[in-house]
Order: structure tokens, then sequence, then C-alpha cells
């Protein structure tokens, strides 16, 4: 049974409180673990934004997203009511310093409370923002801060992010927010690994043939073409989703699950990663762009008609991994994602070698390698193909068959929302979950390299059609390899025999 154990009263603050992250997710969150008893009733939502609009009008439009972003199951008008009575907004302006006289009365009147500043606005205010916060004497011992990614868009940007910030919040009370860490199905990762003894004993090079982490999206760039222009696939997507799966997969197991034994382990995954030069970027990588084409069963533009205007930024990135350590010498981890590919799906596929020497007859039939499957998005699951006995007369067959959870019927419960489990690890002060310094700066170095080799090629991304797996390009890239990228959950039903 999960477990509901309250946090204690704080006030929140959101900057950037009218923006798109603030109302479809931190909103929605926030009020999920107050209709859950989590959120004490005293807690207050200090909405921060430019716009001069009032509190009545900022309840109004929070009331309204809410209406719109929250599943009709969860809706409890009375709940809703008391939820937005606990909002207040103040005009401000994060980079200038104008208008903080507001925030500074409403925190004055608890100085003892445990303040979260959640920066829901570009990077290049959380600089700033911290400064203000600090000119104006809001920064206390129980304050944190929480950082919406990207952090940066390159190593240097990251450091000077970091350093501002740094000089104003310790480590501790910095929050940088990877949302997928928040994703229960992988926080699974970390249960399945290490609650089992069956797997982590099988868990290295000598018995892992490969494994494949795959985040693909059916939607385009929708209203964020202008951020995503200036991001593309591998910094939205690579430099922290991806990367954060591949270290919770690749670590070794941590002495604890306290923040920093669980950060240390990550950060040895992301500095063990074989570096991509120029060279092997042109082998190792394929990068594409969406052509106009179906998906979600419509037909839809090109990126570069969303966007406007032709482009050189990646909406769809394949790349050919490899960790330098004794687990995992000689075993390639390959990533995908993209957007406006067909289905939306995260998953991890852990394919198991193939058997050293087999004792049954060419009748029996082909072998196939166990593979482990962890669906982490949607129909949150897991599948592990074992080969058994057909069963019946007529001599010792093999068939494959499965072993197969779905975590939607096993548990029977509401999957919480990555930022509900974030926001109130933030309140609690517990960094788990969160990206330290040294590994959002490791997950650039290693990315750097790769961007610097894009820039200085005269290759485009390669065109894929909308609805499809990416450049064909992405597939040569495994098959080079003889090995092929799990295409779908479905891959894994067993025909039923004949008869
Ligand atoms: C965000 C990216 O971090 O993650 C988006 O900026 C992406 O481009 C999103 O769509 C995917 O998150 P989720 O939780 O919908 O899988």
């Amino acid at each position: 049974m999960a477990q509901i154990i309250p946090v204690n009263v704080f006030d929140g603050v959101v900057f950037g409180a009218t923006g798109d992250l603030t109302q479809r997710k931190l909103m929605p969150a926030l009020y999920h673990r107050f209709r859950d008893g989590q959120i004490p009733p005293d807690s207050r939502i200090i909405a921060a934004a430019r716009s001069k609009s009032g509190t009545e009008a900022f309840r109004a439009l929070t009331t309204e997203g809410l209406r719109r972003h929250l599943p009709q199951r969860s809706l409890d008008e009375a709940v809703l009511q008391r939820f937005c009575e606990r909002i207040e907004y103040v005009a401000l302006d994060g980079a200038s310093g104008e208008g903080w006289e507001g925030l500074t009365t409403l925190l004055g009147q608890h100085p003892e409370r445990i303040r979260v500043f959640y920066l829901a606005t570009s990077p290049d205010l959380y600089g700033p923002i911290c400064r203000n916060l600090q000119d104006n004497k809001l920064v206390s011992e129980a304050s944190r801060v929480v950082l919406e990614k990207p952090i940066g868009h390159d190593l240097r940007s990251a450091r000077a992010i970091n350093d501002e910030v740094g000089k104003i919040f310790a480590e501790r009370q910095i929050f940088r927010i990877d949302h997928f860490l928040g994703k229960e199905t992988v926080q699974n990762l970390m249960a399945l690994r290490f609650a089992n003894t069956i797997f982590e004993r099988l868990w290295h090079a000598d018995v892992i043939d490969h494994v494949q982490i795959t985040v693909a999206e059916t939607v385009g760039v929708e209203g964020r073409a202008g951020y995503y222009d200036k991001s593309g696939a591998l910094r939205d997507m690579v430099q922290n989703h991806l990367l954060q799966l591949l270290c919770l997969l690749a670590m070794e197991p941590p002495i604890s699950l306290d923040a920093d034994a669980v950060r240390d382990e990550k950060l040895k995954v992301l500095r063990a990663l074989r570096p991509i030069g120029a060279q092997e970027a042109a082998t190792m990588i394929v990068r594409g762009q969406y052509g106009q084409g179906v998906a979600d069963g419509r037909s839809v533009a090109s990126y570069a008609k969303d966007l406007g205007a032709a482009s050189r930024t990646e909406t769809f990135v394949a790349l050919k991994v490899e960790v330098n350590s004794w687990r995992w010498a000689g075993v390639p981890f390959y990533l995908r994602t993209g957007k406006r590919l067909p289905q939306k799906v995260s998953e991890v596929v852990v394919q198991f070698r193939t058997l050293p020497f087999s004792i049954f007859s060419r009748n029996a039939g082909e072998s196939e390698p166990n593979r482990l499957v962890v669906r982490l998005q949607p129909n949150e699951g897991m599948q592990l193909k074992l080969m058994t006995k057909d069963p019946g007369p007529g001599g010792l067959r093999l068939r494959p068959a499965r072993l197969d959870i779905s975590f939607e019927e096993a548990f029977a419960t509401r999957y919480p929302d990555a930022y509900e489990r974030l926001l109130m690890d933030a309140v609690r002060g517990n960094t788990t979950l969160f990206m330290r310094r040294d590994e959002v700066e490791a997950a650039w170095r290693w990315v750097e390299p790769i961007l610097q080799a894009w820039e200085d090629s005269p290759e485009p991304p390669r065109l894929y059609p909308a609805g499809s797996w990416g450049p064909t390009a992405a597939i040569a890239l495994i098959e080079r390899d003889s090995r092929t990228w799990h295409e779908s959950w479905d891959d894994e039903v067993i025909p039923a025999a004949a008869g």
C-alpha cells in the first residue's frame, strides 16, 4: 500500500508561474499532493511572474489550467477551491530586481518555514533570480532552489550557472531536476537491480550481449520550436534523460540510497563513457530530422515547416555508446530518441547472450536469447523472454515464452507524475533523485565533442518521414553489429501453437 507521509509546512515560490511547465506539470503535481494530504494545509504556493495580474486572476488561470490538465477522476471541486486558496501571486521581474517587495513581505510572515524556490524559467535567469533572492535576504538555512533542465547549453554555460547559483546556495540546497528520475518506473530500475538477487549476478559483460534504451515520442515540437531549435534531441533528451537511464542501468551497486552514494556511482559511469569525437561521431551516431508524414493517425508537417525555416537541428538521434569498465567491456548500449516516431514509448531492453553451446537437436528449433524488456511508459511493466519446451508430443522442441508483469494490473494504482515525487523530495531536502553539479558537468563534457563534430560537419541531419523509426541509417547502426532494434512490446507475443 502506498504510504503518504506529510512533509513539513513550506512556502513554495514558483518563478515563471504563467509558463507552460507550471500550468501543465507543477500545479497538477502540487494539487495531487495537496489532495492526498501530503502538503499540510497551511503551506503556500507563491506564484511569481512578470505579468501585472493579481492573485485572483492567477487563481482563475490555475483553476482553468487544472480543469484542463487533470484527469477527470482526480478533479474534486471542493479540493480544487481549497488548493487555489493556498496560492498567492506576486508580480516581479526576476532579472532586474523590480517588484520584489511583495515576495519579501509574504515570506517575511513565516521566516522559519522551509522555502522552495522553483525556477521554471529560462536558464539565463537562474543566476539573476538567485542574486535577487540573496539581495532581498530571502535565502535562509531552510531554503532550497530547484532548477529545471536544461542547465546551460554546453559545459561552459552549465559551469557558469552552477557557479552563480553555488555562490548563494550550498550544493545540498540545489535541486537540479531531471524529471525522468522522478518516474516510478525509472526508480523501479533500482528496485529491479538491487532488490533481486537474480539479475544483479547476471548484470555484466559475460552474460549480457547489449542494452537498448529507447525514448520515442509521437509529438513534434508543438509550441516549443523557439527553444527546441536551439537545443535539438542531443541536448534536450540525451545529455540528461537518456544518460541518466544509462547510469542507473550501468552503475555499480551504491552502498546505500543516500544521495551521494547513488550519485557517486552514476558519476563513475558518466566518466567511463568512451569519448565520441569527430571520427567516431560519423560511425557511432545518426542524427535525423523529421520530414512530413503520418503520425498519430494524421498527416503532419515537417520540422522545417513547424519551425517556419530551414534548420540543421536534429529531432532524432541514435547512438552506440560504450562504457569503459570491467563490467561493461564490449557491451554496447544503443540509445535512440526522437520526435514524430510511430509510438510514444520509453523502454529499456537488456539482451542476454546466446547459448554457449546447444544440447538440443536441430529439430528442436532455434534457442532465442533471453531478453528483459522494461517498459518505462506507457503501460508500465516488464517482460522476460525464456525458452521452454513446446508442450505435447513430437520430441523436445523449443518455444519461447514470456514472464509478463503489467504494473497497473499487478498493483492497481495510479502512477503519480514524476513531478509529484520530485517536488516533495525538494521540500524534504532529499537530493537523491536530482543531479549533482559534477554529474551535469560530466554529461556535458561527454556530449560536447559530439556537438562540435556536428557543427564542423557539412552534413545536415538525415530526413526521416514523420511516423517512422528515424533515418534508415539508425537501423543500419545496430544491424551492422548483427543486432536489431526492439520494435514493439508486441514483438514478444508468442503465437499459440496450431491445433
Ligand atoms: C522534456 C523534453 O525534458 O521531456 C521534451 O524537453 C520531451 O522535449 C519531454 O517531450 C518528455 O517527457 P515525458 O515525461 O513526456 O516522457
